[in-house]
């Protein structure tokens, strides 16, 4: 409740004095000037200034059907927007939009499911969409487009999407009222919530973007669930990041993960107690996903195997970090097809959530699960395979780690997921990268390189 109160921008809360200190030194005077004519005109100026001000904060930043600024009990939701903007056509409601809403929902498999896909215009979520289309179960996508990468690579994953039947709601899952509405439209039998605030460096430039998805975002969504009839099973992406300053390896889902390194990988971590509490009060089955350095095509330009690729074909010197003894950095890339069917897996495998009208009715599932690829690679071998794919040589920078959130080392142990999920990564990273790489030419065009797509088409398909 506090939190619903208490204004969410860092260093903007100010704790009042407590009261006592009030009462000595100011309750007399105050007293004498309640009864002054004068005293009353003022309160009332200033009383109308404050509402005044007020409406004006409270107000939306731009117009929408939706009321999601308004509607959220969560004050980041008005930071978020002044800082990282989402789109500005996003509206919703009214017969057609629920008719494209029903239909993309709909099942075309016995025994299929109806799934609701947050950040599906995001990269990992625009996969399963597809995925899970392909298969005939329902797809419903929900995104708000916002600017923290290009929007138009969101937009073109969108339309992707839209070709093969997959309807994206433009909205935030801070917005209480769209969500209900899309329940009310729809009987999801699932939730795969992929929407977040990703990256680790970011957090430091924008710390309030990742308690308004992460935090506010994921409670929003998970009230939506709880009170949802019936209540739909739940899996979500955590992530390794959770791991932080853990130095055993390979990291297991039973290790510590109480010393994250980054405002966004406390977030997730804060993630993974909040659904231990809705699973525990509401019943709700809850699976979360702990996800290795994805990679893959129509991948995530913020990301070191995509920006590399660019300042390659650019010519650009790329700078690559290393530990304070000169360890070198490595990560346990996984490709994006073995995440997607991880992530189906999951949804396989969850068992219906307990409780109906907001209750609990018995005892709930409540996973996590590591999903990587078990073969951590140093950045550099990851730079030296892009130099072939690509034909250009680098000009390297080696440069110290900063402490700026990045973690030295990633490495999952996936036995639990193996076990429990049918999860099998195949996709090593040479392959990956090269699947990447064609991808990227075949979508930015860059010039002077279109015949790496064909060399790369030619020994793909050998
Ligand atoms: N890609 C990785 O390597 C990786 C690793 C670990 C965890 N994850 C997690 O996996 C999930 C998917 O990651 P991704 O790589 O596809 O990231 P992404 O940024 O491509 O996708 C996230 C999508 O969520 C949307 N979004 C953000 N805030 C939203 C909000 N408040 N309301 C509605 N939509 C919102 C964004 O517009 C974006 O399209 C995220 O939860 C991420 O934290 C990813």
């Amino acid at each position: 409740m506090d939190a619903m109160i208490s204004p969410s921008t860092p260093g903007k809360f100010k704790p009042e004095k407590p009261h006592h200190h009030l009462h000595h030194h100011h309750h007399r005077p105050l007293f004498r000037l309640q009864h002054s004519p004068l005293f009353k005109c003022g309160l009332i100026v200033v009383c109308a200034s404050v509402v005044v001000v007020l409406l004006l904060c409270l107000a939306p930043s731009h117009p929408s059907s939706s009321s999601s600024s308004s509607s959220s009990p969560f004050a980041a939701s008005r930071i978020e927007r002044r800082s990282l903007s989402a789109s500005s056509s996003s509206s919703w409601g009214g017969a057609e939009w629920e008719k494209r809403v029903r239909y993309s929902a709909r099942i075309r498999r016995v025994g299929g499911f109806s799934v609701l896909v947050t950040g599906a215009g995001g990269f990992v979520g625009t996969h399963v969409s597809a995925a899970l289309k392909r298969r005939g179960d329902g797809v419903l996508g929900l995104d708000c487009f916002n600017d923290y990468y290009e929007p138009s690579l969101k937009r073109a994953r969108q339309a992707l999407l839209d070709r093969i039947g997959v309807f994206v709601v433009e909205g935030d899952i801070n917005d209480g009222p769209l969500l209900r509405k899309l329940f009310d439209v729809v009987p999801f039998t699932h939730v795969m919530h992929l929407a977040a605030q990703a990256g680790v460096r970011y957090a430091m430039k924008n710390p309030a973007s990742y308690v308004h998805s992460n935090i506010a975002g994921l409670v929003t969504l998970l009230e939506a669930c709880k009170s949802a009839d019936p209540q739909p099973a739940v899996v979500w992406a955590s992530s390794s990041s959770v791991y932080g300053l853990n130095t055993k390896v390979p990291f297991s889902e039973f290790h510590r993960t109480d010393r994250p390194a980054s405002l966004y990988a406390a977030t997730k971590k804060a993630g993974e107690e909040i659904a231990h509490t809705y699973n525990h009060i509401y019943g709700l089955s809850i699976t979360g996903l702990r996800f290795f350095t994805v990679y893959g095509p129509w991948g995530r330009p913020d990301m070191a195997y995509f920006f590399f690729t660019n300042d390659l074909l650019n010519g650009k010197p790329i700078t690559i970090f290393e530990g304070p003894k000169g360890e070198s950095v490595a990560r346990d890339f996984t490709y994006i097809d073995d995440i997607v069917q991880g992530c189906i897996g999951a949804l396989d495998t969850a068992k219906k959530s307990t409780g109906t009208g907001g209750k609990k009715r018995g005892p709930a599932q409540l996973r996590v699960y590591n999903l990587g690829n078990t073969s951590p690679v140093p950045v550099t071998e990851l730079v030296t395979i892009l130099e072939r794919l690509l034909k250009v040589k680098a000009n390297k920078k080696v440069v110290k780690m900063p402490a700026n959130g990045d973690v030295q080392f990633t490495h999952a142990n996936i036995s639990l997921a193996q076990r429990e999920l049918g999860y099998h990564p195949t996709t090593d990273l040479k392959t990956g990268l090269k699947r990447f790489v064609r991808w990227y030419i075949e979508y930015y065009n860059p010039p002077g390189v279109a015949s790496l797509t064909k060399k790369s088409a030619r020994s793909n398909s050998s």
